[in-house]
């Protein structure tokens, strides 16, 4: 934290109150300034102002600051490395509650390491509200996990020692021969899975989600798709990272358990048909390309929205030609995808030795339906498409971005957007093992939030797993 490097002004910065009227120690019935120096996230040092000091280095202090506009007193505290060079005073430690001295200074919020112990009886009772069935569903799947990971484990163990090359031989033996049986034994337990829970609440979706991970919550950290799916390092799940991993498609992971749940998990079907849609979409933009005369030097213009890394342009774009004919902006509320988009670009221009013409704009969508000038600003699209979002908007957004994608379409233009289908046998994966949950909806659902009436052909295709849908929008010819 830069700010907490430098010389600091202690809480309320904005207020007229001066540091040094700000911030105390407090021993008995005195009363010290104190200038605060530098912070970590859970200390504190400091410098007498004036020529007050704590005598007594072994007794413990209080710290009284201003925050807010009001006194708080907060500690007690410990008083570390005290030298009294310069009137340097020491590094303050709190020693009962431990209170987040960045956030003090970053955002002027107390913010006590335990509190989350404080909620512990309400977590622990959560457990009463799951159903017997479901309790004897998650132990045995534990022990059953237990079992399988301990096997391979101790296998890895016995190799370990090997030359890489053999290590590899010998886990692909293990992964080849053991895989399949793998496979077919936790398929069985997600079947049921579905069982037990396909006709809960969205309340007891949640609350078993919950009780759920608690339980399992090893195994899914042992696999990196589920792991980084629950983990949500990004604080959103479906990220542009796990879509690389579905589009990779391959074993990782540091142990053969690793490697196993990891493939299992991206071969699924919700990972099969995101990955058909990427040639989906590529095969809708080359029937539009060549059925729509464009004027050289025209470009046909393409924008996609919630671009994550963009993957498929390693599919559309496959010539120098390719590269000089498109025109695409990526846009995507998440800087980090459009940085790997921007990798995939530069991995095509290696390839090809051309450049592909990409524009990289990164906004929310939410933000975009606001924005009055987005037309003069990016002008209109031959091909406008959308995978991986609309699954997350609720049906009053997805209606107006549809509206608003559809009036950036040129005349002839199509939009193509994606959703997944109620019946999506992820589904429970997903939401269970990943703490994944998005809108599925079925096809009138879907079909239903484009309403603009003025448009020429509405289609609702299907993939092969029928577990996602893409709507399907030509403009007329005509139209504005
Ligand atoms: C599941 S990923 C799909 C990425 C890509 N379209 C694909 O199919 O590989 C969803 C992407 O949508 C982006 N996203 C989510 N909500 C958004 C919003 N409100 N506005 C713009 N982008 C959003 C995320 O940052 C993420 O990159």
């Amino acid at each position: 934290m830069e700010r907490a490097k430098n010389n600091l002004q202690l809480f309320d910065a904005s207020s007229e109150v001066s540091n040094q009227e700000k911030t105390f120690l407090i021993h008995g019935i005195d009363k010290i300034p104190i200038y605060a120096e530098n912070t970590s996230k859970y200390s504190l040092s400091f410098r007498y102002l004036g020529q007050r000091r704590h005598h007594k280095p072994d007794e413990p202090v209080r710290l009284l600051v201003k925050n807010n506009g009001e006194s708080v007193e907060l500690g007690p505290c410990r008083i570390l490395s005290n030298t009294k060079l310069d009137g340097y005073g020491g590094r303050l430690v709190f020693m009962h509650d431990l209170y987040d001295f960045e956030c003090l200074l970053g955002t002027n919020k107390i913010l006590k390491l335990q509190t989350p112990f404080s909620d512990l009886p309400h977590v622990m009772a959560r457990k009463d509200a799951i159903r017997p069935s479901f309790k004897e569903y998650t132990a045995d799947l534990t022990y059953d996990l237990s079992v399988y990971k301990n096997l391979f484990d101790e296998m890895d163990l016995k190799y370990c020692e090997e030359p890489d090359e053999v290590r590899s031989a010998v886990q692909n033996a293990i992964i080849e021969l053991e895989g399949p049986d793998f496979r077919r034994f936790f398929e069985d337990k997600l079947d049921k899975l579905k069982n037990l829970v396909d006709g809960f609440s969205q309340k007891e979706h949640q609350l078993h989600g919950f009780y759920f991970r608690k339980q399992l919550w090893n195994y899914i950290l042992s696999c990196p798709f589920t792991a980084r799916a629950a983990l949500k390092p990004r604080g959103y799940a479906g990220d542009s990272e796990l879509m690389r991993m579905v589009y990779l498609n391959d074993y990782q992971g540091d142990s053969t358990f690793s490697k196993i749940t990891h493939k299992h998990a991206v071969e699924h079907t919700a990972a099969q048909s995101v990955r058909y849609r990427i040639t989906l979409i590529t095969q809708i933009l080359h029937e539009l390309k060549n059925f729509l005369p464009l004027p050289s030097p025209d470009k046909f213009k393409v924008l996609s929205v919630g671009c994550g890394p963009a993957f498929e342009l390693k599919q559309i774009l496959k010539s120098p030609q390719d590269c000089a004919n498109y025109k695409f902006t990526l846009f995507d509320q998440d800087s980090a995808a459009l940085s790997e988009a921007a990798e995939v670009a530069s991995e095509i221009e290696k390839k090809l030795g051309a450049t592909p013409a990409v524009e990289y704009v990164q906004g929310s969508v939410r933000l975009m339906l606001f924005s009055r000038k987005i037309k003069q600003k990016w002008g209109q699209f031959h091909f406008i498409y959308s995978m991986g979002l609309f699954d997350y908007l609720n049906s009053r957004v997805a209606t107006a971005v549809l509206d608003r994608l559809y009036r950036l379409l040129k005349p002839g233009g199509e939009l193509v957007v994606g959703n997944f289908h109620v019946s999506n046998s992820s589904k429970y994966y997903m939401q269970y093992w990943g703490d994944w949950v998005i809108l599925h909806r079925t096809k009138k659902e879907f079909k239903d939030l484009f309403q603009n009436n003025s448009c020429g052909r509405v289609s609702v295709l299907f993939d092969d797993t029928g577990s996602q849908m893409f709507l399907h929008v030509k403009k007329p010819k005509m139209s504005v």
